[in-house]
Formats: C-alpha cells, sequence, structure tokens
C-alpha cells in the first residue's frame, strides 16, 4: 500500500514536564531556561520534537491545565523572550516545540471568565457552560473528573457553570463561534513564533452536551475539530496529535486520516486501561490481561495501516512509569526497560517517549503527604469518604498517582539529582544516585543508550515507517512477537514480556541481522526473563 510521506512519521517526539526537568534559578521548580541547558541532552539522544506540557499563565491549580493566559508564559517558568529562545535554540538542533493547548476549559483567573461570571450581559458569558437554577440544586448529578460536582454556583449571575475537572477549570462553551475565532486566532500567533506542533489536551470533551449528560465524542465534535485544523493549522507544517481517552479505531481513523482534515494523529488510551477493573476507575487495580495488551496493539495496527496514524506511548504525565507497571523495577530494571521500548518502537507510528523513560525512571514510592496532585489528593479523599480503607487507598494511589511520572528529572547522582540547587517543589526519587543520566550515558548498554539506537534506527530502516504488522503466537501467555512487512524487508520483534525464562517456539534469525538484543549473550531455544531481539531480514 503506497503511504503519504511525512516528516512527524519518521520523528520520535519527547515530552518534557516543564516543572520537573530541570531548575535553573534554584526555586526548586524546572523552568524554560533549564531545558535550554538541555536540550544537548536531547540532541545526543536524537529526537526531532518535544511536546512541552502547558507552560502559559496558570495559578497551577492542575500544574498548568489551567491556563489563565493562552499568550503569555507563567513566571515560574520564565518569560516570553525565554520561550523565544527556547524555540530558536531547539531549531537550531533540529529539534521542534510543540505547545501544549488546553482548549476544553480555561483558569477561573482567565479574564474572559472573570468577566462571564459577572453579568450576563457581557461578552464573555457565553465563552462558557452555564444552566440556570436554584442554588444548591445543581441542574444535574454529573460528577467532575478531579471530585465533586461538575456544576459551580455564581450568585453574581444566578447561574451554574459547568466543568468537567475542576472548579477552577470552568468549561469553555465551543458552540460560540466568536470563542472559537479567538482560540484560533492565538494558535496562529504562536504559530507566527515558530510552534512546530500542538498537543491538544482532552480534546474529545468539547463537544460536550451537559443536558445529555453527553461528554465526550459530542455530536458537533469532528464538525469543530475539522474547523479548528482548517483555521489554525492547515497551510504549516505541523504535527498535531489530540488526547482522545474516547477514541475507538474508527474514530482515530477520522482523527488522523491522511488528508489532515483533522490532526495528524491521536493518543487513545485502550491499551492503557487493561490493567483497571472492567467498568471501573484506574484506582480499582487489576491484572494486567497481557493477551489483550498484544491483541488492542495488533488491532490498532492493522486498522490503522493506511488509514490513519497511530501514537505509540507508554507513558506520560498522567501515567505510572512503565518499568514500575508493566516491566520489573527490581532486578530486572534494565532489561525489561529495554524490552518494552523495543516493543513499543517496533510497531508503526510516531513514538513518545516521556522524560526518564529513556533512563528506567520508576514511580515515585511515596508516603502520602509526599504527594501532590490535585487528583490524588481528591481521590484520597473521595476513596476515605466512600469506607475504603487507608491500605486499599494507598495502594491504588501508590501504583496510578500521576505523581509517579511526576518527581524529578533525575540527571546525575549529585543533590537532589542534578535538578535542583534548592528544594524541589516534589521529592526526587530517592534511587536517584543508582538511575541517572550522566551514567548512562557514558554506558553502551544502558537504557540511554538503547533508546538513542532505536531512534536511530527508526530514521535508518523504513520498514519501521511503512511496513505492515503481524502478529505472531497471539495467545502465547508470555511471548510478544510480531514481524513487520514494507518491500521485501522484514523485521522481527521477539520478547519475553515476563520474568521466567521461555522456550521459543521457532528461532527466526536465520542470516538476519540483529538490530539489537537486551542481553549480552545467547541461550539457544529460550528467552530469558524480559529477554528481547529485534532482526532484520
Ligand atoms: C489531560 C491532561 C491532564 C489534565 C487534564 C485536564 O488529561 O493530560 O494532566 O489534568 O487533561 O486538563
Ligand atoms: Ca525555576
Amino acid at each position: 500500500m503506497e503511504q503519504m510521506e511525512k516528516w512527524w512519521k519518521q520523528a520520535v517526539v519527547y515530552q518534557i514536564y516543564p516543572r520537573s526537568f530541570q531548575d535553573s534559578n534554584g526555586d526548586g521548580i524546572g523552568d524554560l531556561p533549564g531545558i535550554i541547558r538541555r536540550l544537548e541532552y536531547l540532541q545526543t539522544l536524537g529526537i526531532d520534537a518535544i511536546w512541552l506540557s502547558p507552560v502559559c499563565k496558570s495559578p497551577q491549580k492542575d500544574n498548568g491545565y489551567d491556563i489563565s493566559d493562552y499568550q503569555d508564559i507563567d513566571p515560574m517558568f520564565g518569560t516570553m523572550e525565554d520561550m523565544e529562545r527556547l524555540i530558536t535554540e531547539a531549531k537550531k538542533r533540529g529539534i521542534r516545540i510543540i505547545l501544549d493547548l488546553v482548549l476544553n476549559h480555561s483558569s477561573d483567573q482567565h479574564v474572559w471568565f472573570q468577566e462571564a461570571r459577572k453579568s450576563r450581559e457581557s461578552r464573555y458569558h457565553d465563552y462558557y457552560v452555564w444552566r440556570d437554577g436554584v442554588e444548591g440544586t445543581p441542574p444535574n448529578d454529573m460528577k467532575a473528573i478531579f471530585g465533586g460536582s461538575c456544576w459551580e454556583w455564581v450568585p453574581e449571575v444566578g447561574q451554574y457553570y459547568f466543568h468537567q475537572f475542576a472548579k477552577e477549570q470552568p468549561d469553555l462553551n465551543w458552540d460560540n463561534p466568536a470563542m472559537r475565532q479567538e482560540i484560533y486566532q492565538m494558535i496562529r500567533w504562536w504559530v507566527d513564533k515558530g510552534i512546530g506542533g500542538f498537543r491538544l489536551d482532552v480534546i474529545d470533551q468539547i463537544a460536550k452536551e451537559p443536558d445529555q449528560k453527553i461528554t465526550i465524542n459530542g455530536p458537533k465534535l469532528h464538525t469543530y475539530i475539522r474547523e479548528l485544523s482548517r483555521e489554525a493549522f492547515w497551510g504549516h507544517d505541523l504535527i498535531t496529535v489530540g488526547e482522545a481517552w474516547g477514541a475507538d479505531c474508527d474514530r482515530a481513523k477520522l482523527y488522523s486520516a491522511p488528508d489532515e482534515s483533522e490532526f495528524s494523529m491521536v493518543f487513545q488510551f485502550e491499551h492503557i486501561g487493561l490493567d483497571q477493573e472492567p467498568g471501573k476507575e484506574k484506582w480499582d487495580l487489576y491484572p494486567l490481561d497481557f493477551v489483550k495488551l498484544k491483541q488492542t496493539f495488533a488491532k490498532w495496527q492493522k486498522e490503522l495501516y493506511g488509514q490513519g496514524w497511530n501514537s505509540l506511548f507508554w507513558n506520560n504525565h498522567d501515567l505510572p512509569r512503565i518499568v514500575s507497571r508493566w516491566g520489573n523495577d527490581g532486578v530486572y530494571r534494565v532489561e525489561s526497560a529495554k524490552m518494552l521500548a523495543m516493543v513499543l518502537h517496533g510497531m508503526q507510528g510516531t513514538p513518545y517517549i516521556y522524560q526518564g523513560e529513556e533512563l528506567g525512571m520508576t514511580n515515585a514510592d511515596f508516603t502520602l503527604d509526599q504527594y501532590r496532585d490535585i487528583e490524588t489528593l481528591n481521590v484520597y479523599q473521595e476513596r476515605k469518604a466512600a469506607g475504603y480503607s487507608e491500605a486499599e487507598i494507598l495502594a491504588s494511589i501508590h501504583a496510578k498517582s500521576r505523581d509517579n511520572a511526576r518527581t524529578p528529572m533525575q540527571w546525575s547522582g549529585e543533590a537532589n539529582a542534578g535538578f535542583t540547587t534548592g528544594l524541589p517543589w516534589i521529592a526526587v526519587n530517592p534511587n536517584y544516585q543508582e538511575i541517572h543520566a550522566e551514567q548512562q550515558m557514558k554506558d553502551e548498554t544502558s537504557i540511554f543508550s538503547c533508546y538513542q539506537k532505536l531512534i536511530a534506527l527508526r530514521k535508518q530502516y523504513p520498514v519501521f515507517i511503512y511496513g505492515d504488522f503481524q502478529l505472531m503466537y497471539e495467545t502465547h501467555p508470555d511471548l510478544f512477537v510480531y514481524q513487520r512487512t514494507w518491500k521485501g524487508q522484514k523485521l522481527f520483534v521477539y520478547a519475553n514480556f515476563h520474568g521466567t525464562e521461555v522456550a521459543v517456539p521457532e528461532w527466526h534469525i536465520g542470516d538476519g541481522t540483529v538490530l539489537m538484543h537486551n542481553y549480552s549473550d545467547w541461550k539457544e531455544g529460550v528467552l530469558r526473563p524480559y529477554e528481547a531481539y529485534m532482526v532484520l531480514l
């Protein structure tokens, strides 16, 4: 099948969570000058673009996912000049900056909302979602993702406003054309500044219909996204990726259609939900259904082939560390982190690496007082009130808290892992003396080096980009094996996903070239714990 060439199909994106990446002024919070200082590191890794979690002006109720000014930088992170310098300095190294657009809601401190809440007559009132009612009786019983009701009473206007997340994150009303135009203008302004792409936060929630209790996939969703794409993205060579928890394959084909009528691709989360109790919340822990995991990946690989484009990820700032989650963060940390990387990067799609993943950073292992995340603190209260035991709640938080991904980047074995000379806003993982970038950059067998090679391989062999996908041993309980084929070239990825040795039904190396292997020798006929290799035939 012919497939269109796009730079972002070959690209590997690196996600930075700015407040935890590199502090430059000793206030304990990562910032833009800190990122600039580390561009060389990212260039060495070989990535093509940085997805920057929000750095716009924000009261930081949800760490920047509550924006009060889309066209200003939060002083905590630096200045607009720092941002411009970051764009320029990154560009010199062939790296584009992807901005995180939070368009489903703003901060309640945004001037639009400040005006909107004063009077029904304000031109900004309709930029948000309001319903009449009486104080104490919300329009319906919808619950917010960060706890409590979706509705918040404002006495000045005698109405409730709608918020899917915290009450400090009022939902924007996408049915208002003036609001939409202001958003498009703002995006074009960023494009003119040299931004190379956008990640669209919870974009499948913009077309809400609260009267029908619809939050995701509202009936007008794709109409709005097409307008957004046309008005703000077209004519610029951007990478755009929507966050879409509600996407199935059919919807993802719309989102990522090759004509680029919507986005380049979406993040879909089907694989991410496979270790929670079906029909329940992420806090309801459940063993990973491994066979389902393989089948899920295989389905997405097949369905989108030639008809859309996948994003590939294990991690982001909302998810626990993959090596702790589905690998082994004890004795087999290095082997399992590399195995997970190979399995993911061998597939078709654009890989996203979340800061520290390339070092095999692990979950936080915090006590309750060390957590900072609004979602974590809320679920603790909610589940306490609902009668869950302390131990049960802590086990869930320990496994799934977003703070697992938010501990400071481990740069070196120095104090605070080289992240800050001050007091870090969130605790550094105590294992930083053992797990850090400085050591791994010197070591050819490190996890860092493995990621570096995977990125290079993708640029070298078109089979990584264009090859089709065939899952093998579909129902095998331990092996994750697949084959990619493109113009006579074959790529095999062989992996033992688990911690016990397994017999390998067939040996596919033949006279092929081993591109990568996470053990230093071979054991005939078996794969040892988390052993994985890639072969080109
Ligand atoms: C997305 C972000 C998450 C944020 C939420 C609300 O899911 O990734 O961090 O809390 O949207 O903006
Ligand atoms: Ca700082």
